[in-house]
């Protein structure tokens, strides 16, 4: 056995995979990828994010409350030991338009984020059903995904750019290899083997805007939209959003620019110093496609062979949609588990 792994893809879900499998022993672990992180496409998902590290799990999703509250605590470790990761607390206030289902514990998310204080009902703004403040973080997206290529190259780990068609073309090339970690996202549009049809793209606008005196999260929560304040720590705040399974347009749309802006500032006029809508200072107009699935994250393990005949171990770990970047060290630290079960020995 090689024990040599390859990790397909370099959005933040492979990055983190691959520097879980290096934290954990394994030894010579490579990510081939389309594209890489400084890279700006509609076929990557990772450069558009917010990024907020919360939670999107439903109260009785314990599978994804387990990995989100994993990945929590290793942002709180980078917030507090790792300047460069440009991980920050962040308070924030989170309302929702949708009340919860009776018996419904809308707050379980106090499992997960610190400080959790339900907003009193007399003190809500209009047309809400629900809302809490709460402490979690933030990273500054560009600035993290760079940090995550540092870690992989620092622990070992080797990164190239490379395009496959197929998971079986990788291991027909790499005939060294003995593990595949499939971390594609949307890339089931462009892989020949095996098209998971239960993947969707899920377009996201969103506004870049300057405004350092905006030192908190801010999301309301509608049935199908989303309106959000993400700082990013360097001054520049992350204004959204749209949730849109129909559009595929992969430029900015005026009209879902100008929505953006409106709601933003409707949740939160201090944006602009109550100066009004047209008083935003905008740096960036964005569009980005989440890698939806229905499901949620396809964790699981199979065997391919080579057309020798050798047995590759190939595991998936995709499917992140809205939820890539606060998913992603529980997620990973899952895959590294699932795989530990397969192989015989590591070392
Ligand atoms: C507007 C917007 C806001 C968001 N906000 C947040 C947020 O606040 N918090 C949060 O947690 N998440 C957020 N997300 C979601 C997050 O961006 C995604 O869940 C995450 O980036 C998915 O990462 P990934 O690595 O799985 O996929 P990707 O980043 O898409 O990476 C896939 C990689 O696979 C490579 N690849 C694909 N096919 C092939 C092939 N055939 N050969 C070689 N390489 C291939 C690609 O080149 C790419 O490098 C947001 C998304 C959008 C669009
Ligand atoms: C590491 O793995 C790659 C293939 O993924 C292989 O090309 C390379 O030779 C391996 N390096 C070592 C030192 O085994
Ligand atoms: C690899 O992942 C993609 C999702 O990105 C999925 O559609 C595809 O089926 C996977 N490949 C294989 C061989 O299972």
């Amino acid at each position: 056995m090689s024990n040599n792994i390859i990790v397909l893809g370099a959005g933040v879900t492979g990055l983190t995979t691959a520097i879980c499998l290096l934290r954990d022993g394994y030894k010579n672990v490579t990510v081939l990828s389309k594209h890489v992180p400084g890279d700006i496409s509609s076929e990557y998902a990772s450069p558009w994010a917010g990024a907020s590290i919360l939670t999107v799990a439903n109260h009785d999703d314990y599978r994804l409350q387990e990995m989100d509250g994993f990945a929590a605590k290793e942002f709180k470790r980078l917030a507090d030991e790792e300047p460069e990761a440009h991980v920050q607390y962040c308070n924030g206030i989170q309302y929702s338009e949708q009340p919860g289902a009776p018996g419904e514990d809308v707050y379980w998310v106090r499992k997960i984020y610190s400080n959790v204080k339900e907003i009193p009902k007399d003190k809500l703004i209009p047309n809400v059903a629900y809302g809490y403040t709460f402490q979690s973080y933030t990273t500054n997206v560009p600035e993290y995904l760079k940090y995550l290529v540092r870690t992989l190259k620092k622990l070992g780990g080797h990164l190239q750019r490379q395009s496959f068609e197929s998971i079986q073309e990788v291991i027909e090339q790499y005939t060294d290899v003995d593990t595949v970690i499939n971390c594609t996202g949307l890339g089931s549009y462009y892989l020949k083997d095996v098209q998971d049809h239960t993947m969707y793209p899920v377009r996201g606008q969103t506004v870049t805007v300057r405004a350092p005196h905006i030192k908190t999260q801010h999301y309301i929560d509608g049935a199908d939209r989303w309106t959000y304040i993400i700082p990013r720590g360097d001054g520049t705040v992350i204004c959204g959003g749209t949730v849109d399974r129909v559009n595929r347009q992969t430029s900015p749309d005026d009209e879902i620019t100008k929505s953006i802006l409106e709601r933003v500032y409707n949740l939160y006029p201090e944006i602009t110093h109550g100066k009004g809508v047209d008083a935003f200072d905008i740096v960036a107009i964005n569009v980005g496609f989440r890698p939806g699935r229905a499901g949620g994250i396809r964790l699981e393990k199979e065997i391919r062979r080579r057309s020798n005949g050798q047995k590759v171990t190939l595991c998936h770990n995709y499917g992140h949609s809205s939820h890539g970047f606060q998913s992603s060290w529980g997620a990973s630290n899952k895959l590294v588990q699932l795989l530990n079960n397969e192989r015989i020995s590591k070392l």
